[in-house]
């Protein structure tokens, strides 16, 4: 077996080294797929929904942001995890998995901007801000699995939890049945809001956008004080291209369509959705769905695209009348993961993902009551 921990660790990208212009789609698939079966004692690929088609076809796993996490927790056979997917997902497997496994995310530039979107030292700073009006003890900090691992850290060592689009409802509800009188969101504002109002009834009254660019999030002291959730000014740029027009006309030219979105989508799109849920809950609602069914999918378009052929029998479009990507999931091309495997075919590791120890000790925290109180859930709707 190899000592993973001390494998030297290439400084510059070799796909240069291997691939020449001459090189076509067709040999870097075959490459690959003659790489896998080389290491396929030693690495598991996991892939996103969001993936390319041409990353899929090479996944030994896929699933929603929850699904992937809890496979990496259970996974203790293999000794890298190729994570096809986004930074904040392979660092959620560097936090899940055994001390001995490395997490290796083929193009480090595959970040999320919503994660970005909250920096801790800004998440710190807010909570400072608002414990000069609020009895911060009394404040369960929640973060969305789209996170970096220090806010889960922070989310852990504050009596928290991360949560994901497909257990969100739940993880406010554990939060609330704990005695927390009140939720901090981060980063996904929409996410937050569809959840608080439209599953737990909260009244809109009662959830109050934190704005981390204004003091004191752009609220008064009594808006603290009376707010049930308060959600961090964070979205994802994808799901925002999803308008609350969108529904109506997709259904007046293609009457019997149903809309299906993710949460991630504002809350006026959520409201007019036939069936809102997790990426995983959209795969399973059109898998199950009979011949002749016509949806509008308002979430990211490898997927829907990808739905649409595995579907011929039926009708599938997307929500908006434009292709909603998301760049940075688009990262991880098949060049990327050739790289990564002929490098780990010559004993180099290449974009590992470390989380600090650390951070490691208190997100493990928090990523663990996410599945301790979401163990049993299946897939399911997001819609009460
Ligand atoms: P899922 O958990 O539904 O896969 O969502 C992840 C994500 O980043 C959606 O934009």
């Amino acid at each position: 077996m190899l000592d993973v921990l001390n494998l030297p660790v290439a400084e510059e990208a070799t796909v240069e080294a291997t691939l020449s212009a001459e090189t076509t789609s067709e040999e870097v698939i075959a490459r690959i797929y003659a790489l896998k079966e080389k290491l396929r004692d030693k690495i598991v690929i996991l892939g996103h929904h969001y993936q390319r088609d041409d990353i899929i076809q090479f996944a030994d796993r896929t699933g929603d942001s929850f699904e992937l996490s809890r496979f990496a927790s259970q996974l203790k056979d293999r000794e890298f995890i190729v994570f096809c997917g986004v930074h904040f997902m392979a660092e959620t497997a560097d936090v899940l998995s055994a001390s001995n496994q490395v997490v290796i995310l083929p193009d480090l530039k595959a970040g999320c901007s919503m994660s970005d979107m909250a920096r801790s030292e800004q998440v710190f700073d807010a909570w400072e801000e608002i414990g000069e009006y609020v009895d911060t003890s009394t404040v369960c900090p929640i973060t969305y699995m789209n996170s970096s691992a220090a806010i889960k850290a922070f989310c852990g060592e504050h009596g928290g939890a991360v949560s994901t689009s497909s257990n969100n409802r739940a993880i406010f509800q554990w939060a609330f049945d704990q005695g927390f009188e009140k939720i901090f969101f981060f980063p996904d504002q929409h996410l937050g809001r569809n959840t608080a109002y439209y599953q737990l009834g909260i009244p809109l009254e009662q959830i109050k956008l934190y704005d981390q660019t204004q003091p004191l999030g752009g609220l008064s002291a009594e808006d603290l004080r009376e707010a049930k959730v308060l959600l961090w000014r964070g979205h994802c740029s994808v799901h925002q291209h999803f308008q609350a027009s969108h529904p109506n006309i997709m259904r007046s030219l293609y009457p019997g369509l149903q809309v299906i979105v993710h949460p991630e989508c504002n809350f006026d799109v959520v409201r007019q959705a036939d069936k809102v849920g997790s990426t995983s809950y959209i795969v399973k609602s059109i898998e199950q769905a009979p011949a002749g069914s016509k949806w509008a999918i308002g979430t990211e378009h490898h997927l829907v695209n990808r739905l649409k052929k595995e579907h011929p029998d039926q009708f599938i479009t997307t929500l908006a009348p434009y292709a909603c990507e998301c760049a940075t999931m688009f990262r991880i091309s098949p060049e990327a993961l050739l790289d990564i495997l002929e490098n780990l075919d010559s004993d180099i590791v290449k974009n590992q993902v470390v989380v600090s120890n650390s951070d490691k000790k208190w997100a493990r925290v928090a990523l663990d009551r996410m599945l301790e109180i979401t163990s049993n859930s299946a897939v399911s709707s997001w819609r009460t």
